[in-house]
């Protein structure tokens, strides 16, 4: 397993790349705008493919780099689906998996710090974002933080990890970098409460500043959707209406980019081809799934994602490979169903 912790000294952030072997798949947990350059280069180093960006939650403190990294690699971005993040590629929820080549992550659901909070479970270790520090933990006060919540997912959900679990979090402002279940519970602060509502009485009473980043931070964040823009400017989107339309004349062959737990958990569109975002370059390639799909068809590919930001990356790569057919539904599912409803 390829594992680096990486550190960003402005906001004292933790970013995390993981792979399963060199050459392979990556994806990187809580990247940073101003790292993003040394992110990829890291990659370019170690000969690998970024194809996953993820937060655990939106941060307050720092711009993410999941918006530069998915320009810049058209890789998948990753969020929570409380988030209010206008576009993100793909939503998790509590008992989804994340997956990459060669790895999978379990997903939980740890809202209190943020209510879009998540952490990830990798066998020996697990990611909590700002819901655990180490010896600390995130704050409630802001963004729809709240303790109880947190009460509950520090002692119902991260405590009950097995003890010897590596704790990696999303900051750290005096240096450590890992920390272990037990020891928290041992020696965390915070966690030296006897009951829920006492856990709540000291999280109210922390009176912290606000962070110096927070109204330049949280905005930036919630505005990380620009690729779907720049396809409709060119033509290559088609409404979820005009879709229904064409798709019911038969005049298009819809493809399905998402992953097989997102088509069970939210349903597809019927008579859709499956090809998973992750497969797409080799999928348009010379005798790839879907030049030989497009070659054989009188019928323009349409592709369609969760949100339409895969799709929108899709009908970009399809007309650089030639598919000059080829489009998008805006929106992805997202958008069909409101239109179907
Ligand atoms: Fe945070």
């Amino acid at each position: 397993m390829i594992f680096r912790q990486l550190f960003d000294q402005v906001s004292g952030t933790y970013s995390y790349v993981l792979a399963s072997r060199q050459g392979g798949e990556a994806m990187i947990i809580d990247p940073v705008l101003e790292k993003v350059d040394r992110y990829l280069q890291l990659m370019e180093e170690l000969d690998l493919k970024l194809v996953k960006a993820v937060d655990t939650h939106l941060h307050a403190d720092h711009i993410t780099g999941l918006g530069a990294l998915r320009d810049r690699t058209q890789c998948i971005t990753v969020m929570g689906e409380q988030s209010q993040v206008d576009v993100v590629s793909m939503r998790l929820g509590d008992g989804d998996r994340l997956t990459i080549e060669g790895m999978k992550l379990d997903v939980i659901y740890t809202p209190g710090h943020t209510d879009d909070s998540y952490s990830f479970v990798m066998g020996d270790r697990v990611f909590t974002g700002d819901t655990l520090l180490i010896r600390g933990t995130g704050r409630t006060d802001f963004q729809n933080g709240d303790a109880r919540a947190q009460y509950e997912s520090i002692f119902g959900r991260l405590l009950k990890l097995p003890d010897e679990t590596l704790v990696y979090p999303a900051h750290d402002y005096k240096g450590d970098t890992v920390s272990t279940i037990a020891e928290e519970r041992a020696f965390n602060p915070r966690l030296q409460v006897k009951s829920v509502d006492e856990y709540v009485a000291l999280m109210n009473n922390l009176g912290l500043s606000n962070p110096k980043m927070m109204d330049v931070a949280v905005p930036a964040n919630m505005r990380q959707g620009l690729a779907q823009e720049a396809v409709a400017a060119r033509g290559w989107a088609l409404s979820a209406a005009d879709a229904m339309r064409l798709l019911a004349a038969r005049s298009i062959a819809l493809v399905d980019l998402r992953e097989r737990t997102e088509r069970e958990r939210h349903g597809v569109i019927p008579g859709s081809l499956h090809a998973p975002y992750p497969n797409l370059r080799e999928n348009l390639a010379d005798g790839g799934l879907l030049h030989e799909l497009a070659a054989a068809s009188e019928r323009p590919l349409v592709f369609y994602c969760a949100f339409g930001e895969r799709s929108a990356m899709a009908v970009q790569a399809a007309q650089d490979a030639g598919l000059t057919s080829a489009r998008h539904i805006e929106g992805g599912m997202d958008a069909w169903k409101k239109a179907a409803a």
